[in-house]
């Protein structure tokens, strides 16, 4: 027989020891981001229907989700506000009294060492669900800037230590560094989310949020699926007018463009695993279809593959566990 020549891959697969030498990629829970939904009154804790596992909660039952994160060594929380009054202004997103500024300001007090990032948009807080003001029927842009900036503002002042824009304006990272610098935070970076998608997988944040929009859809703010070359220009953008991290969204789907926006720019990426991502694993776990530890872990391992940095995820409490009995095991 003919001598075959072939490299032997399996050489490094074959002990677990080997495999942990030659591992290029780690989860680490540093990575992870843990989303948290704050609504008004008092022993509020919702559990949503689509994301099950996740709930809205009062100001009440803060504390102890928060002590929950720190216990379990997740060092950051991305806290989205679900306000009782909506105007078509949004006024709530910058009223310094409101349910964020007073979520912020309590984590900051209870948790000072948690790292708060406030997350910039107006959709939760207009009575029209749409990211921006709306004049003559149309998402106006500019006028819509100086509503944001007020937003990210009253966030800094009650403490946030990032302030994340959400919401797809042109120009509101040049227009929210300028507004933070003039009020005295030079020192609060921006994680703007520079590549956000019009995707159909925030469905279920906007049960969390009561974020839908009551007419039309975000296909003139958020981005098209259908491309790649566009979001290289959101994220350069966002480089340029002063972006201290930048977030893709949603990340399974994007695995693609992490990875270019990751070569292209020299920011942290962050991935935002986003609702329906976190929603579709749980609607197969529940059934019994697949293995939550592993597809979890899997799935973001994948993301960081891709290029993140750092993970926003629904199930940071879990992976944090894992990693914990993860760590143990090999101890
Ligand atoms: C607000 C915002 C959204 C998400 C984060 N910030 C919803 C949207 O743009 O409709 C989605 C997060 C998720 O689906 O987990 N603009």
């Amino acid at each position: 027989m003919k001598e075959l020549s072939f490299r032997r891959h399996r050489r490094l697969r074959q002990s677990a020891g080997m495999r942990a030498l030659v591992r290029e990629t780690v989860l680490r829970k540093e990575d992870l981001i843990y989303p948290i939904f704050v609504v008004e009154g008092t022993d509020v804790k919702n559990e949503v229907p689509s994301m099950p596992g996740v709930y809205q909660v009062s100001l009440d039952h803060l504390t102890e989700e928060m002590t929950k994160l720190e216990e379990r060594g997740i060092l950051s929380v991305i806290v989205f506000g679900v306000p009782n009054e909506k105007d078509d202004q949004g006024s709530e997103a910058y009223n310094d009294e409101g349910i964020v500024q007073r979520a912020i300001r309590q984590i900051k007090k209870d948790h000072p060492s948690l790292t708060v990032i406030a997350d910039t948009c107006l959709c939760q807080y207009t009575d029209h669900g749409h990211c921006g003001i709306i004049e003559d029927g149309e998402i106006v842009n500019d006028p819509s800037l100086t509503l944001l900036t007020k937003t990210a503002v009253s966030q800094a002042k009650a403490g946030a230590d990032i302030i994340a824009p959400s919401n797809m304006m042109d120009g509101f990272t040049a227009a929210i560094r300028q507004g933070l610098d003039e009020a005295g935070f030079t020192n609060v970076p921006i994680m703007s989310y520079a590549v956000k998608y019009a995707s159909a997988f925030y469905g279920p944040f906007r049960d969390a949020a009561h974020s839908a929009p009551s007419f039309g859809d975000r296909k003139t703010y958020q981005m098209d699926p259908a491309n790649r070359l566009e979001a290289l220009r959101e994220a350069n953008a966002d480089v340029e007018e002063g972006a201290d991290f930048l977030i893709v969204k949603p990340a399974l789907s994007y695995l693609d463009i992490m990875r270019e926006v990751k070569n292209e720019t020299n920011l942290p990426v962050v991935a935002y695993n986003v609702s329906g991502e976190y929603s579709m694993i749980k609607a197969a776990v529940q059934n019994g279809w697949l293995d939550e530890k592993e597809v979890v872990m899997e799935k973001l391992l994948s993301m960081k593959r891709a290029g993140a940095d750092l993970i926003i995820t629904y199930f940071a409490l879990d992976v944090a566990k894992w990693l914990d009995e993860e760590g143990k095991e090999m101890g």
